[in-house]
């Protein structure tokens, strides 16, 4: 018997669904450190070029193929034209490979909630070791990784309702209110100022073409795009919701988490004379220190920051296993709970893996990176924004202009007047935009193999197909 699709309870559920999903790592510990790689303001105005001319774009074609088939990635794509369903597999792949890493990272974040009150804080000198030491430890970040993992399970195993949308109703406004007290925290500090500068005021002269394909991946990574997430998300959406404003609710939620982060870090650290650049450990080692250097109160706003950190990750993490469930569920008609607790074992030995790549098993490698980068670098630099120009391209020259309008204005029961503007951007501007940034960009990965690798797979995955 054919079972009704699970839907969201409400409006506010979806949206805080969605803007869970966007609002993660990504923009908590990803943001801040590329902005502090690539020079700051200018990298920000980019990144905000990026979002704004593909990533709205983008989400509002995901939501309309989904809410239209009332399937996920693979599905909607397949109702079209099964040469498409590649395209939808590439999107659960890239979901299941961030879901190799971004648990580990997950476990990092509870860890230091703990660690903020047993001693992280006391010799601000000794936390770069402390991060190194932990992270390279080979059980205690597993064991993290999957206490981790197991609140993810249990979430997506209640369901679309019951699970998602309750988790992100709950969350997602404790977090808001605990990085703004953490933010406002560190304008405080006297010295503020030079931070302030050095996200807002562009230096145009540190840019070159890697900080547009940064921008690009760091654009889809955090609005999570280009994998069917949002496909996904808009195909348990009821017919009544007008799309375009809700992206515009969720884009906004997005860039301002990212934008916020990044004021709550970089005037304390310009004011304690940190250094801006010191990649993925920025948020796991300076932030402490800032926290470190305010004394008494330290390790409660350390806590507060890193319990936001852990909110963040979990409503984006349940997302990306949604992807996968949401395909089990559609294309192969499994059992919700089967199909969470399947992939979340494959996951957790994925996960297992990348946390070994940072300490134990240094030494193995897979095309000349650890596991934790290789499944960075595949998605991250190659599979989403590929992901997202075949979105463009299916939506912009495969789909009937008519149904878009159709599904994009309730069957003309409202108005979308920038219609022709999107559609514009979706058919003509994006494919050739990211087809430049995407070109350039994936042919400069230093490791020529894993290029070659990542490529291979979507080809192979375009031949096969019908099959999938
Ligand atoms: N957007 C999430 C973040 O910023 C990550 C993510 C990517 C989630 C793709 C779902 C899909 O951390």
């Amino acid at each position: 018997m054919e079972q009704k699709r699970e839907n969201w309870g409400s409006r506010i559920g979806f949206i805080m669904a969605a803007a869970g999903s966007a609002v993660g790592l990504g923009n908590i510990w990803r943001f801040p450190y590329l902005t502090g790689m690539n020079g700051g303001g200018a990298f920000i105005v980019i990144y905000l070029g990026c979002v704004v001319l593909v990533g709205l774009s983008i989400m509002i074609a995901e939501f309309a193929v989904g809410r239209r088939t009332q399937l996920a990635a693979v599905g909607a794509y397949k109702t079209y034209n099964k040469k498409w369903s590649f395209a939808g597999v590439l999107g659960v792949l890239s979901g299941f490979f961030i879901m190799g890493f971004y648990p580990v990272v997950g476990g990092w974040s509870l860890y230091y909630i703990v660690k903020s009150f047993t001693g992280l804080l006391t010799v601000p000198e000794a936390i770069g070791d402390i991060f190194g030491a932990f992270i390279g430890s080979p059980v205690q970040p597993i064991i993290w990784m999957l206490i981790y993992l197991a609140v993810n399970v249990f979430i997506v195993a209640r369901g679309v309702s019951a699970g998602i949308e309750l988790a992100g109703k709950i969350l997602m406004p404790i977090l808001y209110v605990l990085l703004l007290i953490v933010t406002i925290k560190g304008l405080t500090i006297p010295g503020a100022g030079a931070g302030l500068s050095y996200l807002f005021v562009p230096d145009w002269s540190v840019v070159t073409g890697g900080t547009f394909l940064a921008a690009l991946g760091q654009a889809f990574f955090s609005l999570s795009l280009g994998m069917g997430c949002m496909i996904t998300y808009g195909s348990y959406l009821n017919k009544e919701e007008k799309l375009p404003n809700n992206t515009l609710i969720v884009v906004s939620m997005d860039t301002s988490v990212a934008l916020l982060a990044g004021v709550a870090m970089f005037p304390a650290l310009f004011a304690f004379g940190m250094e801006p650049a010191a990649g993925p450990g920025l948020v796991f080692v300076v932030v402490p220190q800032i926290f470190a250097q305010m004394g008494g109160i330290g390790p409660l706003f350390s806590a507060f920051f890193f319990v936001a950190l852990f909110i963040a990750a979990l409503t984006s993490s349940v997302s990306l296993l949604e992807v996968c469930v949401a395909y089990l569920m559609d294309e192969k008609k499994m059992d919700r709970r089967v199909a969470t607790y399947g992939t979340s074992v494959v996951m957790a030995v994925l996960c297992a893996l990348s946390s070994l790549s940072l300490g134990a098993m240094s030494g193995v490698t897979i095309f000349g990176v650890g596991a934790f980068d290789f499944f960075d670098i595949l998605t991250d630099k190659i599979f989403l924004a590929i992901g997202g120009m075949l979105l463009a391209i299916f939506v912009g020259w495969f789909l009937k202009k008519e149904d878009l309008k159709d599904e994009l204005t309730n069957g003309g029961t409202l108005s979308f007047g920038l219609f022709e503007v999107w559609y514009n951007i979706i058919k003509y501007v994006i494919p050739v935009l990211i087809g430049i940034v995407a070109t350039v960009g994936i042919l400069s990965i230093e490791q020529t193999s894993l290029m070659i690798f990542g490529i291979l797979i979507i080809v192979v995955l375009a031949i096969f197909s019908k099959k999938l």
